[in-house]
């Protein structure tokens, strides 16, 4: 009796004339990701298919309809006990690409879908790359994303497929680009429409075996190619010579270092495994990857960037609610009303998800400005090749404006973005249950407690908040708000449709602030604070960057407005007492006239060349234009730890369902530095006890608005986590 053969588990192969067409299909999962298993049994089709005969040329392609590789499984890399054993991960990968890339058999990638991570580092180990121009299809190196490098030839092969310079600008900053972008680079090189992608796949590959294509040289030995189709002179000679490199290197690490502040490692180990690759050749390049890549997944801020990604990951599965029989009504028509900076933003990201969308304005004048409003968001799209024209013209006919409530009859949701004003936002509720008696009302509101606005609805289970942050088409975090009164089917149904609208989508329960706006104050309030006590504005905003922050505090007041801030405050303040209060002078600030940015007069200058202090602002605040000087480090942890205080009082309190939602919200909300993995995870990595020490000591000294959360005082006794 014949040995039964073995089957692979996560590839299925079809031999046709010569070629052989691998399919990955990793089973019991949506998109396929690389692991050991993966790579092992790739390593055996591959030797297999090498002795067969009747095969001359090979094929790689996804199995699934999502697509071909999305990358490693990270669950694999988070198990990593040693950055030995990462590094070891790393080598076998690497070695199973390089066999792949010496195989004497032609080999060709068809690409649709995600080819990211591991998944273009095999790609890149092929002889041909095909990509389909579906929207779907992205290529990239995100490694850097979560912490880590390309570990398996990525930070080698690619710069010397497509030139050094647009290698660092994907590879650093884990950018990724779609198919048309990938072979104007030399990424890929041919692109089809995803239909005839393995007719085309297969004749390239018959082609290669014939000798009528000719395959690409392995990366090791291919002379350094020289950077895209327009480029620069210089940059071309830059790249051409040792020297020229250098300086190219120097440059890049620079400017590198400018945005990470030391921060974030792993984009600078990128630099640094290539950079070696081209001193010391391409197999020296792949050991010093493998070692960087070791040292990375082991790493505190690596652990950090993966628990965000797994948090995000879990929020796409999370309907919102806890109770699994709840299922999300199917929205087809959405309204929106205002249509100003955030209406106008939210009817571009609906319409951009295929969802057709009617705005009401005031009047013809602001009804046109609302469509030019979501004109400029989709023409914005089409600049940076995220849309094509005619994906923009699409959205755009789902776009309606009016003056009246025509049409809005048969929206199953309705989003309010008219101005902060309770009274309005009563009448508008009512306004809309009296020509829709089904759809749902959501308030995009920034401070007025939901329950409130619900107070006038007749249907107050029909009523929350789906607070947008701006520039909506950019922020990544929608904030949903449910009352007691919100039935869980509206809830579940804002939320999957705020996954359509390309958000990351946390619930949070009702509250003064809920839970961004309410955990910003006070750090707002603490800058304010500094200030007051003395310090200059752009010591404190340097403190706080330093600290991982993307802007700072004070430039943040002058981008959302001093007005805007000052009101907050004093909403927050008669909500919580004397703890959230603001300094006087911030108000006097107002009262003088100076708005912020949009009044081109803040605490910053606008309108000239470069932004400067505008020392004027100092004669209205204590101390005068004599600033002291602050100890950085302590003055932006002192501010910071009222944003994670008052984060812990809301998971205390109920604000939040879970350490996780409070961790994306403020990371994706309000820029809470992600290597520190958001105000829970940075809790729990210095720990309970040691946290509530530092309150204690702030409190000793500045008073009673520093006094530690219930929680946190628990979670010192008892020596648990926030995160189990
Ligand atoms: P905006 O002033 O740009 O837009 C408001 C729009 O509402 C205007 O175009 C106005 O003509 C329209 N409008 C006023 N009354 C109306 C009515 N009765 N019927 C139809 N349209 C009417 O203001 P923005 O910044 O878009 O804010 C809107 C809401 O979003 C506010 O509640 C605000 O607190 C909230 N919000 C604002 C954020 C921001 O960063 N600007 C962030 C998150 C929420």
């Amino acid at each position: 009796m014949m040995p039964a053969e073995k089957l692979p588990t996560n590839f299925r192969v079809e031999i046709e004339d010569g070629v052989a067409l691998v399919l990955i299909d990793v089973p019991g999962e949506s998109v396929n990701t690389l692991s050991q298993e993966v790579g092992a049994e790739l390593q055996e089709l591959v030797e297999k298919l090498e002795k067969d005969p009747a095969v001359k040329a090979l094929v790689f392609a996804g199995g699934k309809k999502e697509g071909f590789v999305a990358g490693a499984r990270i669950e694999m890399l988070q198990a990593v006990k040693s950055a030995a054993e990462a590094e070891a991960l790393g080598r076998a990968a690497q070695q199973g690409f390089d066999r792949l890339e010496r195989l004497q058999k032609p080999v060709v990638a068809a690409i649709h879908g995600p080819a990211l991570g591991g998944g273009l580092e095999w790609a890149l180990a092929c002889h041909w790359r095909i990509a389909t121009d579906d929207r779907k299809t992205q290529l990239g190196l995100p490694e850097v994303q979560l912490g880590v490098i390309p570990g398996a030839g990525g930070t080698q092969r690619l710069p010397r497929l497509i030139g050094i310079a647009q290698a660092l600008d994907l590879i650093l900053a884990g950018k990724t680009v779609k198919a048309r972008k990938a072979l104007k680079l030399g990424l890929v090189d041919e692109v089809v429409p995803a239909p005839a992608l393995l007719q085309v796949a297969r004749r390239r590959a018959a082609e290669l075996a014939s000798g009528a294509l000719k395959r690409q040289a392995p990366a090791g030995v291919k002379k350094v190619k020289l950077h895209g189709l327009v480029a620069a002179a210089t940059q071309v000679a830059l790249e051409e010579n040792a020297l020229g490199r250098g300086v190219l290197f120097r440059e890049a690490r620079k400017k590198l270092l400018a945005k990470t502040r030391g921060h974030y490692p792993a984009p600078e180990k990128a630099l640094e495994a290539i950079q070696h690759g081209y001193e010391k050749g391409f197999q020296e390049g792949l050991a010093r990857e493998a070692r960087l890549f070791g040292e990375l997944a082991v790493s505190d801020v690596a652990r950090r960037l993966m628990e965000i990604f797994f948090a995000t990951t879990a929020l796409k599965k999370d309907t919102g609610v806890d109770d699994p029989a709840v299922k999300a009504r199917r929205v087809e028509r959405v309204g929106v009303l205002g249509g100003g900076l955030m209406g106008g933003g939210i009817a571009s990201v609906t319409a951009n998800a295929g969802i057709p969308v009617r705005i009401r304005e005031r009047d013809d004048a602001a009804a046109g400005r609302a469509l030019a409003n979501v004109r400029t968001v989709l023409d914005e799209r089409v600049k940076r090749k995220s849309l094509t024209r005619l994906e923009r013209d699409q959205a755009m006919r789902l776009v309606t404006a009016t003056t009246d409530w025509s049409g809005f009859a048969g929206a199953d949701l309705l989003v309010e973005a008219v101005f902060e004003d309770l009274a309005l936002k009563q009448e508008m509720v009512r306004a809309f249950e009296a020509v829709n008696p089904k759809g749902i009302f959501a308030t995009n509101t920034s401070s007025i407690p939901v329950g409130k606005i619900a107070e006038a609805a007749k249907r107050p289970e029909a009523v929350l908040g789906m607070h947008y942050f701006s520039p909506v088409h950019k922020m990544p975090l929608l904030e949903i708000i449910v009352t007691p009164k919100t039935a869980p089917e509206a809830i579940a149904t804002a939320v999957a449709l705020g996954k359509r609208q390309g958000k990351t989508v946390i619930v949070v329960n009702d509250g003064p602030g809920f839970y961004t706006s309410r955990i910003l104050a006070p750090y707002v309030n603490e800058a304010a604070q500094v200030l007051v006590e003395g310090a200059a504005v752009e010591e404190i905003d340097r403190a706080l960057t330093g600290w991982g922050f993307p802007v700072g505090p004070i430039t943040l007041l002058d981008e959302v407005g001093i007005d805007v801030g000052a009101k907050v405050a004093k909403v927050m303040a008669g909500a919580f007492g004397d703890r959230m209060h603001a300094p006087e002078a911030l108000a006097e600030l107002v009262a003088d006239g100076r708005l912020g940015r949009k009044s081109a007069k803040g605490f910053y200058t606008y309108g000239g060349k470069k932004k400067e202090v505008d020392h004027a602002v100092y004669d209205r605040l204590p101390g005068g234009r004599d600033r002291k000087p602050i100890d950085r480090e302590a003055v932006a942890e002192r501010i910071a730890l009222q944003m994670v205080n008052e984060a812990v009082l809301c998971l205390g309190e109920g604000i939040l369902r879970s350490a996780r939602d409070g961790d994306v919200g403020a990371v994706f909300g309000l820029g809470f530095p992600p290597f520190r993995g958001g105000p829970f995870r940075w809790a729990d990595a210095i720990g309970a006890g040691a946290l509530l020490e530092k309150l204690r000591k702030l409190e000793g000294t500045f008073g009673p608005r520093f006094a530690p959360a219930p929680l946190l005082v628990e979670k010192a006794r008892s020596g648990a986590r926030f995160h189990a």
